[in-house]
């Protein structure tokens, strides 16, 4: 099966050539130059070993402060410096870290605010080991770059990069300077993801064919932080961006199951439709007065996004995004095999040959508190190593946000360092799974023509190892 993978991978690749240079579809490019002589290949990249991370932070709104709060608690690690625009942000994650150090650590932090610049000064002054960026998505690409340039290894918020030429420029940058840049896809350790994972692993439902991933949340109610917060910058999106901007979410474990990029298949062409945009205009004028500012928006970019990608192997992925439609939460994960099918919102399996006494076949979900023998059976190793609330480890990633997701990605940020040990998701995966906003946004402008991936990996992802299931 894999001699035939890797042959039917190569006839692919040769057809990809053959339409590129015919300029048969529109976009349709994957070239790339070649790598610069000097810089390595990342994907399985081992840094040194850091015993103390010295930490420092550029964004604690919303999000960063999260972040601050699980590093900080963890052994063998050291807040060195916070940054972000307004000084209370500052000042109440400074707090936060002191007390969390107990007098111990993170007692020398060098606070940073007022302008859109103090970070760079940070860097220079602090050059920490690490830099956490959680700030809003047009910066993400320029600081994650000159962190990586000042020496240290850059973990990003989602997604890392909004447009191919910041992507490309991330990928070089951290090749040549030879530091991780990881984006921070907390989804990956969710409980059902981590689970999902484990039993496509175990060949449960035998040979993947179909992914569905999505954010499809109603995020309407941001537009209420006019001026300062995710929804001052974020509305504007809606108005001035195309196509699905937050995909990483439901595709990021999706990707995984699949071993996309890494060794077994890969990301090839998308095709990318969005439905008219209309909701957020109705929720403006509802809710703020006529000449108030969100009525001045032309909300140009539609209330639902739908792409399909295909893979090198044939595989196909629907991705969806709405973050203004009325409708319950839901990232869909769902994962369609030879033998069965694993879905989410709510969780539920379905396998041809049934399991226990569950279920017969696959005509029928388990689901609900039945699903209970399917956690005890396949838990994934990791979730159930932090999972142990009776230790002060456990509870901490309880309460780590997202259902402990968030506290399982810092935990293993933080081992991976400390070991020496390849990210969980490397620079190319967070490229790959960043690029579906551009990629889109030229499908849709083009009445949804394939749009090919750049191959970020350089042809490399033939050799890069699948995750595996870390215990
Ligand atoms: N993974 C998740 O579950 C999740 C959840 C929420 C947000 N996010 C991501 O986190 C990021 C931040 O979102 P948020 O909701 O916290 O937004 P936010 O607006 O609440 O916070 C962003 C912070 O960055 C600061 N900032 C902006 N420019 C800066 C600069 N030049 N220098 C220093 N600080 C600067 C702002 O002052 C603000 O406090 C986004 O990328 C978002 O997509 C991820």
């Amino acid at each position: 099966m894999k001699k035939s993978r890797r042959n039917f991978i190569k006839t692919t690749s040769l057809s990809i050539a053959s339409l590129s240079s015919s300029s048969f579809l529109t976009g349709f490019s994957n070239q790339y130059s070649d790598r610069k002589s000097g810089n390595q290949y990342m994907g399985d990249f081992k840094a040194p070993k850091i015993k103390n991370i010295r930490a420092a932070f550029i964004g604690v709104g919303a999000r960063g402060g999260n972040h601050l709060k699980s590093f900080a608690s963890l052994e063998g690690t050291e807040v060195v410096a916070i940054s972000d625009l307004y000084q209370d942000n500052v000042n109440r994650e400074f707090k936060i870290a002191s007390e969390i150090g107990e007098e111990k650590r993170h007692q020398n932090i060098s606070l940073y605010w007022g302008d859109e610049n103090k970070w760079r000064i940070m860097l220079r002054e602090i050059k920490p080991d690490v830099v956490f960026i959680s700030t809003n998505w047009n910066n993400h690409a320029v600081m994650a770059i000159e962190s990586m340039k000042s020496g240290a290894h850059a973990f990003v918020e989602v997604p890392i990069a909004t447009n191919i030429k910041d992507l490309w420029n991330i990928i070089d940058t951290s090749e040549e300077t030879k530091k991780h840049c990881m984006m921070l896809e907390n989804v990956n350790y969710g409980r059902d993801e981590l689970m999902f994972l484990n039993m496509c692993r175990k060949g449960l439902i035998g040979e993947l064919l179909h992914g569905e991933a999505s954010y499809i949340h109603d995020l309407r109610f941001q537009m209420k932080e006019e001026n300062r917060g995710t929804g001052s910058w974020r509305t504007l999106h809606y108005a001035n961006s195309k196509g699905n901007l937050y995909p990483t979410h439901g595709l990021g474990p999706v990707s995984q199951y699949m071993n996309l990029s890494r060794g077994e298949d890969n990301f090839k062409t998308l095709v990318s439709f969005s439905s008219p945009a209309i909701g957020r205009r109705l929720y403006a004028e509802k809710n703020y007065p006529k000449e108030h500012k969100w009525n001045k928006l032309e909300y140009k970019n539609g209330d639902l996004n739908t792409s399909i990608i295909k893979t090198n192997l044939g595989r196909t992925i629907m991705v969806q995004w709405d973050e203004t439609s009325p409708r319950p939460y839901t990232r869909l994960n769902l994962i369609q095999g030879t033998k069965g099918i694993l879905a989410g919102f709510p969780t539920r399996i379905a396998l041809e040959e049934g399991f226990k006494n569950l279920s017969k076949d696959h005509h029928s979900w388990i689901e609900g508190k039945d699903m209970k023998a399917i956690y005890d059976e396949y838990d994934h190793p990791l979730y159930k190593k932090l999972n142990d609330k009776s230790t002060s480890l456990g509870k901490q990633i309880a309460e780590s946000g997202h259902g402990g997701m968030d506290g399982i990605m810092i935990y293993r940020i933080v081992e991976c360092l400390q070991n020496g040990l390849p990210m969980d998701q490397n620079v190319y995966e967070g490229c790959f799974w960043s690029v579906i906003t551009p990629l889109s946004a030229n499908s849709i402008k083009n009445d949804g023509e394939p749009q090919s991936f750049p191959d970020f990996t350089r042809g490399n992802w033939e050799k890069t190892k699948p995750l595996k299931i870390i215990s």
